[in-house]
């Protein structure tokens, strides 16, 4: 395995292997690694020649009053676990290598995005497509790997890859969670003993909404009041948002049918956490 931390270099070796016909399949990440960044590495040492992992917090995806210095790091724990995964090159590049001077193009998001984390963090999504679009640019993929955890930065990704026509498959992989339901999340960390308790009614209310719907209920203010009440009495947490859309495009519903996005964020003292689940609605 190569660790690589230049866009020359790495950009020369994506080149070698087109040359030679392989196929690159890439998982882009923010690094201090689990179960669910694992669980894309290995969809994608499955199905390509080359895998390539890139790990750096990009600080433009981070709002002002957000956690980009303290976001958790362990590159050598993340070596680790990459060379276990079969992982053939990581992109480790530092933020003056990835943004040197002052941009002059910038990128702007404008579909998708008002609505879930696109709404209460501004900008965020701007910062994930540009980073985005510099990685596919210097990695070439041929495969981009990403978890339906965040499911809309998929479907931003899947506009992104569609509007710029980078010659990419979009590969979503579900999400993977804790023995409890918690989803995994590098920001679990952040959780106090009685907070990691809790969290799991997150994935609980979400359970709760699918059964619900199974029963009948077809009415997306029902089905998040009941989740809202739910997370209310059961955790400390603050609800950001329990929202219902359309899948992937994200459009208002007053009905419930087709692909459905169930999405929740909810505030603990040091993490904001994030859970969602996708349902095919009668
Ligand atoms: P990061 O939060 O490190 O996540 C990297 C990838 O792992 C994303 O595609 C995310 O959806 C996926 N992932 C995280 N938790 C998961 C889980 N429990 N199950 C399955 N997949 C999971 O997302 C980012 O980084 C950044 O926004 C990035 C795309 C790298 C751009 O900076």
């Amino acid at each position: 395995m190569r660790i690589i931390r230049t866009i020359t270099e790495m950009q020369k070796q994506m080149q070698q292997l087109k040359s030679e016909g392989k196929s690159i399949g890439y998982v882009p990440t923010m690094g201090f690694l689990h179960e669910g960044h694992i669980s894309l590495m290995n969809r994608a040492r499955l199905e390509n020649d080359a895998v390539v992992l890139s790990i750096f917090v990009n600080p433009l995806q981070f709002g002002p009053a957000e956690d980009l210095d303290a976001y958790p790091r362990d590159f050598e724990r993340d070596h680790e676990i990459a060379e276990n995964q079969g992982v053939d090159y990581i992109f480790y590049p530092s933020v003056e290598e990835m943004y040197p001077d002052n941009a002059s193009v910038k990128v702007s998001v404008v579909d998708r995005t008002n609505v879930l984390c696109g709404k209460s963090r501004p900008g965020h999504f701007d910062g994930v497509a540009t980073v985005l679009i510099k990685l596919f640019n210097i990695i070439l993929p041929t495969r981009a790997y990403f978890g339906l955890k965040d499911a809309q930065q998929v479907a931003v990704v899947d506009g992104l890859i569609r509007d710029f026509n980078f010659p990419i498959e979009l590969i979503p992989v579900e999400t993977v969670r804790e023995e409890d339901g918690l989803a995994k999340s590098s920001r679990n960390v952040y959780l106090s003993d009685d907070e990691r308790q809790q969290a799991v009614e997150l994935s609980k209310s979400l359970e709760m909404a699918r059964l619900a719907i199974e029963r009948g209920e077809r009415s997306p203010d029902e089905v998040v009041g009941m989740m809202r009440h739910h997370i209310k009495e059961n955790t400390t947490g603050t609800v950001d948002y329990v929202e219902i859309y359309s899948y992937p495009e994200l459009g208002e519903m007053e009905t419930l049918k087709g692909k459905v996005l169930i999405a929740l964020a909810v505030k603990f003292s040091k993490a904001r956490l994030i859970d969602n689940t996708i349902l095919e609605v009668e």
